[in-house]
């Protein structure tokens, strides 16, 4: 809906909104409205994104459940190294969005996809590719922590179980590597042979992240991984997020805004499954370019 002529590139379009030569620019107001309306229109992806190494690149990525789209040319870098956040309101397809990275969807009846992403520049969505091998290179964790009805010990190491290991060595190396990454070694290595069943919520979720990292995921894929737990153990989560964030990428849905501002170094806002904004996380939500943004992470709207 937005015009400039000569009609240029997205980012370019983006960028000529902070041009200081044209500061009498009208900010448009309407992003959301043509969204509704069903107008394409470019997202506001910030500079601060170009030129940063991306572990993830999506290409117009649309995805229908059966006769409904959920997601709508989604196209996006996601830095390797840094932690991503996504945010939007309630259905607007976050939780599509990172099951799609690690291909969850394919399970679910009358999916359908258009457009591409790439992992290491490698298609996710080729029809060589081997789904099994791909979800051992992704982590992801859930909402609702999903730990095994195993013992924490066999919980840990169970995506290097599946992948032919049986070293006791190895993997009880790997268990307490992971267990220590997460935060929890402290309070298990006494027990690691009792059920992970009886752990709290705090601690089956930091046990679940310990799952998803021992194999040494290239990205890490979290869904609102704080939702479920009390306050001081969402904090001991994010503590754990802003640790492993020196070493693998994350992307985590959330719909804590506060959480965003302290965990991510880029956020992404989605809306009615569209990408709308993305930037350097400060920037977001500091001095979001568009007023829709603004609007949003105020908590003015959704
Ligand atoms: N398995 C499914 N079959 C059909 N439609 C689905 C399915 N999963 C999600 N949807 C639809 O896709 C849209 C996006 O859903 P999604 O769960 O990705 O949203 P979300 O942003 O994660 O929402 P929330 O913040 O509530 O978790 C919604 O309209 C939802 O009803
Ligand atoms: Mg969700």
């Amino acid at each position: 809906m937005e015009t400039t002529a000569p009609k240029p590139s997205g980012l370019r379009r983006t960028l000529l909104r902070d041009d200081a030569a044209r500061p009498s620019q009208p900010v448009k107001t309407l992003v959301l409205d043509a969204i509704r309306a069903g107008e394409t229109f470019t997202p506001a992806v910030h500079a601060s994104l170009s030129g940063l190494d991306p572990v993830l690149r999506l290409n117009d990525f649309s995805l229908f459940y059966g006769p409904t789209q959920a997601l709508f040319s989604i196209s996006m870098n996601v830095p390797r190294g840094k932690v991503t956040a996504i945010i939007g309101p309630s259905g607007c397809g976050k939780s599509t969005l990172l099951r799609s990275v690690n291909r969850l969807n394919d399970l679910v009846d009358g999916v359908r996809i258009e457009g591409d992403m790439l992992l290491n520049g490698r298609s996710i969505y080729d029809r060589h590719v081997d789904v099994i091998d791909l979800r051992k290179r992704l982590g992801m964790v859930f909402q609702k922590p999903n730990p095994f009805p195993m013992s924490i010990f066999e919980n840990v190491i169970y995506p290097l179980r599946i992948d032919g290991e049986r070293r006791r060595r190895v993997l009880e190396e790997a268990c307490e590597r992971a267990l220590r990454s997460a935060a929890i070694w402290d309070e298990v290595k006494d027990r690691l042979n009792a059920s992970a069943l009886r752990l709290s919520g705090g601690q089956q979720q930091r046990l679940c992240i310990a799952r998803a990292i021992v194999a040494d995921p290239e990205v890490l894929l979290l869904d609102e991984p704080c939702s479920a737990l009390d306050p001081i153990a969402t904090l001991r989560v994010e503590e754990l997020i802003h640790e492993i964030s020196q070493r693998y990428t994350v992307m985590i849905v959330t719909h804590n805004m506060q959480q965003a501002m302290r965990v991510s170094h880029f956020t992404a806002f989605m809306y009615l499954g569209r990408l709308v904004e993305y930037g350097a996380t400060p920037e977001i939500f500091q001095r979001p370019h568009l007023p829709e943004t603004e609007q949003y992470v105020t908590g003015r709207f959704g």
